[in-house]
């Protein structure tokens, strides 16, 4: 389980996030909403201890990742995984190389049990047959699901995917959402998504929360951001720029 508590994190006098709490419940996938800017990436890298947060507790597993040592870090971070939001795989390197990095940093695979969970890992994500390929030759759909392979080769409890369908076409971002549905019940992970795709945020989500201005201005199933009549909720899920969130404009209407 992963809690958070009075989480915040400045830049200078830049105040990103404002005192958090939250929890994700084991097994469950939590989206996380909010327009561009309001620290959706920041909020995940402090949860995987790649940035430090100013204030508050993460505590995963029991243990809180902003007290502990950094081999007790170390230890914590081989369960999680995550997937950025641009999928930065080693351009040099071939898929199989790419899925197989983790695991060769992470766990004590022999050879060929290594290049065994690659394979199976790929056809996971129904790319079976590439490990040979450069990631130069791969569709963004592709390069995906390629970075979610390289995720879970090592068995994380916890996967963090930071807007894992952007960019795809619907379809791919289906079959991205599938996945992660498909992932969460097979491989018993429990995760965090940040999105803006709110079909997918629908599909994949098993509670949702969203952030506006460094604070969590809802949190719910799906079904109850269908039905709610926070004025927050509602713009950012109609898509429309007139509202309480104020879309940056460089031109006059
Ligand atoms: N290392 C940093 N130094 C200074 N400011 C930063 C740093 N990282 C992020 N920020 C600022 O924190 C704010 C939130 O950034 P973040 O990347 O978390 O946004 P986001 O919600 O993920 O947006 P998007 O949906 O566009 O990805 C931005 O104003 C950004 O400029
Ligand atoms: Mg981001």
């Amino acid at each position: 389980m992963i809690k958070i508590r009075n989480l915040s994190k400045s830049f200078g006098n830049k105040r990103v996030l404002s005192g958090l709490n939250f929890e994700a419940r084991d097994g469950e996938t939590l989206v996380i909403l909010g327009s561009s800017g309001t620290g959706k990436s920041v909020l995940l890298k402090s949860i995987v201890g790649l940035m430090k947060p100013t204030n508050g507790s993460i505590m995963i597993n029991g243990a809180d990742i902003t007290k502990c040592s950094s081999m007790e870090l170390h230890e914590i971070q081989k369960k999680m995984g995550y997937v950025f939001q641009e999928a930065a795989l080693f351009d040099s390197l071939t898929v199989e190389e790419n899925v197989a990095f983790g695991l060769t940093a992470l766990s004590d695979l022999s050879k060929k049990e290594t290049t065994k969970r690659v394979e199976e890992c790929l056809s996971m994500v129904g790319l079976k047959g590439i490990e040979k390929l450069k990631p130069s030759d791969l569709s963004g759909g592709m390069k995906k699901r390629v970075a979610i392979a390289r995720t879970i080769a090592y068995r994380p409890q916890y996967i963090f995917y930071d807007e894992p369908t952007t960019g795809l076409d619907p379809i791919m971002s289906d079959v991205i959402s599938d996945l992660i549905i498909y992932l969460r019940d097979n491989l018993k992970v429990t995760s965090l998504a940040v999105s803006h795709d709110m079909k997918s945020a629908h599909k994949i989500a098993d509670r949702i929360i969203m952030l506006y201005k460094g604070d969590i201005v809802f949190e719910g199933t799906p079904k109850e951001v269908d039905e709610t009549d926070n004025a927050i909720v509602r713009q950012f899920v109609s898509g429309s720029s007139q509202g309480p969130i104020e879309a940056e404009r460089t031109f006059q209407l």
